[in-house]
């Protein structure tokens, strides 16, 4: 699958838990198992991108070196948020400002990512190196932490070591608390 199809159904499926959270209050029906699928969707979908697509965009895309540092930047950020939310209870002050903060930052990076970065890529990557890394996101998807990590540094050889033991680890964890029945729908194929 083309990469930027495997990410964009990865966008879209985020995006309808974000407009869905937008329009729920602390104590809404469901709203928590949604928060645990966004936290888990959003830890491995920016984890395989810091893996496997901005060392693409830095290699491949004319200026790729500064448009990766501003999205792995809004991913850090964002990442610090979500590790707020999962340490956090729904109704507390913290809790609720980093889930308020992380609702519009989503959206900010998706839309980042999408205008500013995209098109350099479709004119910069050929088509087979697309197809190739969409065949390698798919995979890395499946041993990908579902819980924010952020202490581990977004370095694409760090994490497919550290990483994959950490997603180990979150998996043994989500056994545990019974979160492996939050894990979202698997990207749709297109
Ligand atoms: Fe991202
Ligand atoms: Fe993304």
């Amino acid at each position: 699958m083309n990469a930027l199809t495997f990410l964009r159904a990865e966008h879209e499926s985020v995006l309808g838990m974000l407009e869905v959270l937008e329009g729920a209050g602390p104590g809404a029906p469901g709203r928590d198992d949604m928060v645990a699928n966004l936290v888990i969707a959003e830890s491995r979908h920016e984890t395989i991108e810091q893996e496997i697509f901005w060392p693409i965009v830095r290699d491949v895309v004319p200026g790729g070196d500064e448009l990766a540092d501003t999205a792995i930047g809004q991913e850090v950020e964002g990442e610090k948020l979500l590790d707020t939310i999962e340490h956090g209870k729904a109704g507390e002050e913290e809790y609720e400002s980093a889930l308020r903060q992380f609702l519009s930052a989503a959206r900010e990076h998706i839309e980042y990512e999408q205008n500013e970065v995209w098109p350099r890529v479709r004119e910069a990557v050929p088509e087979s190196d697309l197809e190739d890394a969409g065949n390698r996101l798919e995979v890395a998807r499946k041993r990908a932490p579902t819980r924010p990590h952020p202490k581990t540094p977004p370095n694409p050889a760090v994490l497919k070591t550290t990483g994959a033991m950490a997603a180990a680890v979150d998996k043994v964890r989500d056994a545990l608390s019974g979160r492996s029945r939050h894990h979202p729908p698997e990207t749709p194929p297109s």
